[in-house]
């Protein structure tokens, strides 16, 4: 049976309100994807701030075109749109990341470039999308986080679930813990880029002083980010900062009989 949901849009329209001046809360049921849904507003010229949840996704997108669909319950699902103008956009999924994972819980960590992590496994991910409307450029956010343990569906890693951290927290009480958070990280990062991120990303960075192996092959240790957001890898051609990659965190050799 479905799980009658009962989303607190009052309370989180009167925290982040202040915050961001013309903006509106809006639950769906059911739509093909939260952030394509904005982004198509966007290109259309529509241009206020919005945080759209949706119940299910039947075409939900992750990263690196993945799927990330979603049962009511299972999964919060939601976007945030608004018009940004940071100097600089680099590390915007990194603050993001900060903002979401502070107001769940000390024990959730960081792993470079987009994902929350627990344990070793993933409990959130990030997807940030751009459009551009005459001179203003409009931010997409979406974010898709674990509510409820699922069943791995082929993944070798079965998923992280917030109630594994919070029992009995539902994806509403989740949406209101995160929504004020997230916009402040963004507002912070707009006006002062991410170095006052740095830090707070470091202290949650589940990949320091991990072996991992970048997408384009390179192997090395992870040192945590630096203050533009880049993630340093001490390698055997001495440290490099990646800005773009995908990080997998290297298996460990297995113990020698
Ligand atoms: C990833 O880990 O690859 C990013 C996942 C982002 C999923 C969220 S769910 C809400 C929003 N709408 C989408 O279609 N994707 C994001």
């Amino acid at each position: 049976m479905t799980p009658v949901i009962r989303w607190p849009a009052e309370a989180i329209w009167e925290a982040v309100a202040p915050l961001l001046p013309g903006f509106t809360v809006e639950i769906l049921p059911e739509i093909d994807s939260t952030n394509t849904e904005l982004m198509r507003r966007a290109r259309a010229g529509r241009l206020e701030p919005v945080l759209l949840v949706a119940e299910a996704q039947t075409a939900g997108r992750g990263r690196l075109g993945r799927d990330w669909r979603g049962t009511p319950g299972e999964s919060l699902m939601f976007s945030l749109a608004l018009p940004l103008a940071p100097a600089d956009w680099s590390g915007l999924s990194l603050a993001v990341g900060v903002g979401v994972a502070e107001s769940l819980h000390p024990a959730v960590g960081l792993k470079w470039p987009n994902d929350l992590w627990w344990q070793d496994r993933k409990l959130a991910g990030i997807l940030i999308e751009t459009a551009t409307f005459g001179a203003q450029r409009h931010a997409v956010i979406g974010v898709g986080v674990n509510i409820a343990p699922c069943e791995a569906a082929g993944l070798s890693t079965p998923p992280a679930a917030l109630q594994e951290l919070l029992p009995g927290i539902d994806a509403a009480q989740a949406l209101l813990r995160l929504a004020a958070p997230l916009v402040q990280a963004v507002k912070a990062f707009e006006s002062l880029g991410f170095a006052p991120f740095a830090a707070r990303f470091n202290a949650r960075d589940v990949l320091r002083d991990r072996a991992v192996t970048l997408s384009d092959g390179l192997q090395g240790t992870a040192h945590g980010v630096d203050e533009s957001g880049a993630l340093l890898v001490h390698t055997a051609a001495g440290m490099k900062q990646v800005t773009s990659a995908e990080v997998s965190v290297r298996p460990q050799a297995p113990a020698k009989p």
